[in-house]
């Protein structure tokens, strides 16, 4: 080693920093290898760290080499009487060799490292690790929704990118935007939907979910509780129409409907979060026939059409929550009841936990201590017998309350379920009836009815003490629990039912 010379122009400040800066990266690359394979954890952070972070200060220093030798030379050139244009390589010269030789394993051991870096970050970049954990409080609730979702196990980028390379490199280069986003706090909070650029539901859900693999009917137990002395359990047993009532019937009849392929549902939306939606347009690709119902409680006029996009309905017009849903107040609160982790032993629990979930916080920390505080003061003031008996029993509930707060609601990214509606059903949202209003009409009189046997049949409802059944596939009307007239027939339920107390 004693006689290993490099060529002068190697020798300079530039070319120095950058050596060292390159060896730095490899040593520091190296040295997280080892520890995330003996530790066998893969941390996000370390993951973010080897090949997204170390790469580029690898690459930057190995520029600046050649730059650094490049001003060099000149400088070389400059001084001496040399008439060389360009250098001049001479395989006879020691130095000369020893600079082929550092070049060419070091040009090697690069290539390697970039090979299993960008294997390794194409990897990183697609794993729900680096979609949902490294932003950390960006994706928190996406990522908390997600995990409580049916498609927990199934990757974001199932979703969100999709198979083929356009695709990809769209997906990526959004993506960078969004990282540069993240590092200078330049985005919305909440995050706002619908996404624009969402790939299509032909190309994404339909990679799993076959159109034509028919459902048919499915049952459904729904639990509520009401907002009374004695949280007073109320349950209705549904029969959805998905599909039609056997299997063979296809997609013919049912929910599932407007999905059939030989039925084209177009519609216009006149808000961005495709709410309002004044004018539907339905195309029987079998024969031909077009009918376009508008809705006669709107102000739309056929000749704003041009000002509006059209969109065909697919998959996500009413399943646009199929892996974030954030949960309404008076939902959870339901669930919990259900599950029994809110007790329905404590006098009026529902009504104090809705009243909670008035107020806005700041974060969960404060909501802990604001709904414990208040809770307890409560109980001790109107009913302080069942705190003498039951304090245990209320602090647990209390903590379920936030437990389940904290996976539906997110202050710090201000995402409640206001900010994102969900269009399956229409107790707390529009949902269908953004078209099934019975107001949309067609020119000779057609309705999209709001029959309620149109979608389900109700087969059971009630609390304990006033439950009915129907008789075999006989529809039960449908019975309000508590009497407010005929106003669920003519208005829609979310204009009372908004998530908290109605
Ligand atoms: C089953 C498919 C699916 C999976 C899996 C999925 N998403 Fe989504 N995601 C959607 C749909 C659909 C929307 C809503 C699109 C719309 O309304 O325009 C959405 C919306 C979002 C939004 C916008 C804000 C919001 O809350 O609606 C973010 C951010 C997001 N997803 C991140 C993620 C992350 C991170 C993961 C993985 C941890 C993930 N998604 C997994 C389908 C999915
Ligand atoms: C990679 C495969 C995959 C993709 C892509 C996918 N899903 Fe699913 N989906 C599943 C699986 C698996 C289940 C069943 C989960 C279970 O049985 O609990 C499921 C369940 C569902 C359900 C039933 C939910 C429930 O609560 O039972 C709906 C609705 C659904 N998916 C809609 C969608 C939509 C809409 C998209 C596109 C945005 C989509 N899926 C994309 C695999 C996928
Ligand atoms: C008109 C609205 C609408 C459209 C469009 C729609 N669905 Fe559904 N789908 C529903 C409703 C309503 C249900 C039943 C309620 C639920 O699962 O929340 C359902 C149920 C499902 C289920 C669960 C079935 C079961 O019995 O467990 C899957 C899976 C599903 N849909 C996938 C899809 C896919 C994939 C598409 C697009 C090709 C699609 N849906 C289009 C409204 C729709
Ligand atoms: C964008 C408007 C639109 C939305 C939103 C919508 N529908 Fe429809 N729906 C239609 C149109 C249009 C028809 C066909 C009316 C006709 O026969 O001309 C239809 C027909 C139906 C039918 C009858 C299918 C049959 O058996 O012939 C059912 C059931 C149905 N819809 C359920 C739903 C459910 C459930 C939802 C919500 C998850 C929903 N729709 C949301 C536009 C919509
Ligand atoms: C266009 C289709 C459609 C029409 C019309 C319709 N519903 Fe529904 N309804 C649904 C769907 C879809 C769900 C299931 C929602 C879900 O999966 O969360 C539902 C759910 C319900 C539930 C259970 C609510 C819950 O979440 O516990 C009740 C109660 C109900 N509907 C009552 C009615 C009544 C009353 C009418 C008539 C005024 C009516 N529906 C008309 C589609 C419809
Ligand atoms: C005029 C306002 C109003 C309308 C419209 C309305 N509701 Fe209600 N609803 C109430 C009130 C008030 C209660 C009692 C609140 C409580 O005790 O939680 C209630 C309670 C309920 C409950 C049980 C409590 C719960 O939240 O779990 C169900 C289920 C329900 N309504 C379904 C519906 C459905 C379905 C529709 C639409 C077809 C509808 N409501 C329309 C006012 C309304």
């Amino acid at each position: 080693m004693k006689n290993f010379k490099l060529p002068s122009s190697v020798y300079n400040w530039l070319t120095l920093f950058g050596a060292m800066m390159a060896v730095g990266a490899i040593l520091v690359f190296l040295f997280l290898l080892i520890i995330s394979t003996f530790t066998g954890t893969s941390s996000s952070y370390l993951g973010l760290f080897m090949f997204i972070i170390i790469p580029p200060f690898l690459f930057i220093g190995l520029i600046l080499i050649p730059i650094g030798m490049y001003y060099k030379n000149r400088e070389i050139k400059r001084s001496g009487d040399k008439k060389l244009t360009a250098p001049v390589f001479d395989f006879n010269k020691s130095t000369h060799r020893n600079a082929a030789m550092v070049f060419i394993t070091g040009s090697m051991i690069f290539l390697l490292l970039t090979a299993l870096g960008s294997y390794e970050a194409f990897h990183f970049s697609e794993s729900n690790v680096f979609c949902g954990e490294v932003c950390h409080s960006v994706m928190h609730p996406e990522f908390t929704a997600y995990q409580n979702s049916a498609h927990a196990r199934v990757k974001c980028v199932e979703c969100h990118v999709g198979e083929g390379v356009d695709w990809y490199v769209k997906s990526k280069l959004s993506g960078l935007r969004q990282i540069y986003g993240v590092a200078t706090g330049d985005y919305d909070k909440p995050i706002p939907t619908p996404i624009s650029n969402l790939r299509p539901a032909r190309e994404t859900c339909e990679k799993c979910h076959w159109p034509e693999k028919f459902y048919s009917r499915t049952n459904r137990l729904e639990k509520h509780f009401l907002a009374d002395e004695e949280n007073t359990p109320w349950d209705i047993y549904l029969t959805l129409k998905v599909g039609g009532e056997h299997n063979s019937e296809g997609l013919s009849e049912g929910i599932h409907w407007h999905v059939d392929p030989d039925n084209i549902v177009q519609y216009l939306a006149t808000d961005k979060q495709r709410q309002d939606i004044p004018f539907v347009r339905f195309i029987n690709k079998k024969t031909g026939d077009t009918t376009i119902y508008i809705d006669s409680d709107s102000d739309f006029e056929m000749d704003e059409i041009a000002n509006y996009e059209i969109r065909e309905m697919e998959c996500i017009d009413c399943h646009n929550r199929p892996s974030h849903q954030y949960l309404p107040p008076d939902r959870f609160i339901n669930n919990e009841l259900a599950k029994g982790t809110i007790s329905t032993e404590i006098p009026e629990i529902k009504a104090k936990l809705l009243e909670i979930c008035e107020n806005e916080f700041v974060s969960i920390d404060s909501l802990k201590k604001y709904s414990m505080n208040e809770i307890i003061a409560y109980y001790e003031e109107e009913y302080p017998e069942v705190i003498e008996e039951n304090r245990a029993g209320i602090i647990a509930s209390v903590d379920a309350f936030i437990k389940v707060y904290s996976d539906n609601i997110f202050p710090e990214m201000k995402v409640t379920w206001d900010k994102y509606p969900s269009n399956i059903g229409h107790m707390n949202f529009k949902g269908c009836f953004r078209c099934h209003n019975g107001l949309h009409e067609s020119e000779d009189g057609k309705v999209l009815e709001r029959d309620c046997n149109q979608c389900h049949i109700i087969n059971a409802q009630g609390s304990p003490d006033n439950f009915v059944r129907s008789e075999f596939n006989i529809p039960l009307d449908f019975q309000h629990p508590v009497d407010i007239g005929e106003a669920w027939m003519d208005m829609n339920c979310s204009e009372c039912h908004t998530g908290l107390l109605p």
